[in-house]
């Protein structure tokens, strides 16, 4: 520690520093979470960060923006291209702001919205009691069905025919199906919707062609930049073009301030980083990964809702090895594995407790990680749950020992408190 940081704020440069220790120690299997490039690292801990720019390139309330008119302008052709969108607004701050900017720009307060239910899967933006798209919004819900765990578009047609929402809100935080993008066009079609799509969680492995674009069939794409897409925290939005003047106006002035210019940047190196040919290695190498994953948990006895999984997340029922999801998040933590409860569709346990966990195969495939290290992952998960206490040790021994061979950030990183 010997940079800025460290010299002007020791305890917070030490806090970083355990921070990176404990990402580089253990496993990170949280799904919606991915190890950035120092690329977009030194982009978002850049000087951007100082500057005011309300509006968008050429239209700003500040003065002083020849060079972040450039960056903001790039970021919006590089995200175009990459998707195939006519329009693209980089300024959301993360993806629960880039939802209520859709819902500012197409809904009146009250209107009827569609979206997954959220104990099978659909986020907290999708109509939660507790969430502002809930509280402003009637939104109904569709499920999966019952006996296969997959999105029935039968199902999903009934509801909206029955229902006629304004808006249809196809997406989740935890499915570990591919959706059928073009369905659920000809569903809004049908009972005269818009169609959002939440892509959070997939853009990554859209961007790589692991995973049928939505962009071809929705109104509005949504997305986080920092799943499986790997770049900065944060979020954007893709739309037709009748839609673009809309979608601008409620992201600014709308429902933010200034945009984030460092994390601007961060986002156009993201975008073209998963340009580059080895993104798409990367993509098919988490889809490949996930299935591993699952593979060797149902080889262990551990169920995986929906049979197995087509993307990059597993979502295990953990109750043939007798143990809560909420207990198992607390225990696998304690020996190194990082993940988090989950209900499982029709969960006999309340959300807080939940029958199941979430595993998501992203960072560790960035840190390089393959089909036989995932074997071993699913190995060391099912023997710490099933060993207990006794256990521990000897696990997060493993988990030291495993991620040793595939350290992010190998080649260091530029952060701030190391210049
Ligand atoms: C499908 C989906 N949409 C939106 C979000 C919200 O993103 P953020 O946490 O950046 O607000 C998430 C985050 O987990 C998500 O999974």
């Amino acid at each position: 520690m010997t940079g800025h940081l460290a010299r002007t704020d020791p305890e917070v440069a030490a806090m970083v520093e355990r921070e990176l220790e404990r990402q580089r120690t253990t496993l990170q299997l949280i799904a919606s979470e991915n190890f950035a490039s120092p690329a977009v690292l030194a982009a978002a801990g850049s000087v951007l960060t100082n500057k005011y720019s309300e509006g968008y390139p050429g239209k700003r309330y500040y003065g002083g923006n020849e060079v972040i008119d450039v960056v903001e302008a790039l970021a919006i052709e590089r995200a175009k291209e990459l998707f195939g969108a006519a329009h693209a607004n980089v300024q959301s701050h993360s993806g629960a702001s880039a939802n209520m900017a859709v819902y500012l720009a197409l809904l009146e307060p009250g209107d009827r919205v569609m979206g997954m239910r959220l104990d099978q899967g659909g986020h907290l933006t999708h109509g939660s009691p507790v969430n502002a798209s809930g509280i402003l919004y009637d939104f109904v819900a569709y499920g999966v069905r019952e006996d296969t765990e997959h999105l029935d578009y039968d199902h999903v047609r009934d509801v909206a025919m029955r229902e006629r929402p304004k808006l249809i809100v196809a997406g989740a935080t935890a499915y570990p199906r591919r959706i059928d993008f073009a369905a659920f066009r000809r569903i809004a079609d049908e009972c005269g919707a818009m169609l959002m799509v939440d892509a959070a969680h997939i853009m990554g492995l859209i961007a790589g062609g692991a995973h049928p674009s939505p962009v071809p069939h929705a109104d509005v794409v949504t997305t986080t930049t920092h799943k499986t897409l790997r770049g900065p925290r944060g979020a954007m939005i893709l739309c037709r073009e009748e839609l673009a003047a809309r979608i601008d106006k409620a992201v600014f002035p709308g429902s933010q301030g200034g945009p984030l210019d460092h994390v601007v940047a961060a986002k156009a190196v993201c975008f073209h980083e998963a340009m580059q040919p080895e993104f798409k290695e990367y993509a098919a190498a988490v889809v490949e990964n996930a299935r591993a994953l699952a593979d060797a948990l149902e080889d262990l006895g551990v169920r995986c809702v929906s049979g197995g999984t087509e993307n990059h997340l597993v979502l295990a029922d953990l109750r043939s090895l007798g143990v809560t999801g909420r207990d198992a998040e607390k225990f696998l933590d304690r020996a190194g594995i990082s993940l988090n409860r989950n209900t499982i569709p029709n969960d006999p346990e309340p959300p807080l407790r939940a029958s199941g966990v979430r595993l998501g195969t992203a960072a560790e495939t960035t840190a390089g990680m393959g089909a036989a290290e995932m074997r071993s992952v699913a190995e060391l998960i099912v023997r710490a749950l099933k060993g207990g206490e006794d256990e521990i040790e000897p696990v997060r021994a493993e988990i030291r020992e495993l991620t040793a061979h595939f350290p992010p950030y190998a080649e260091g990183i530029p952060l701030p408190q190391q210049t």
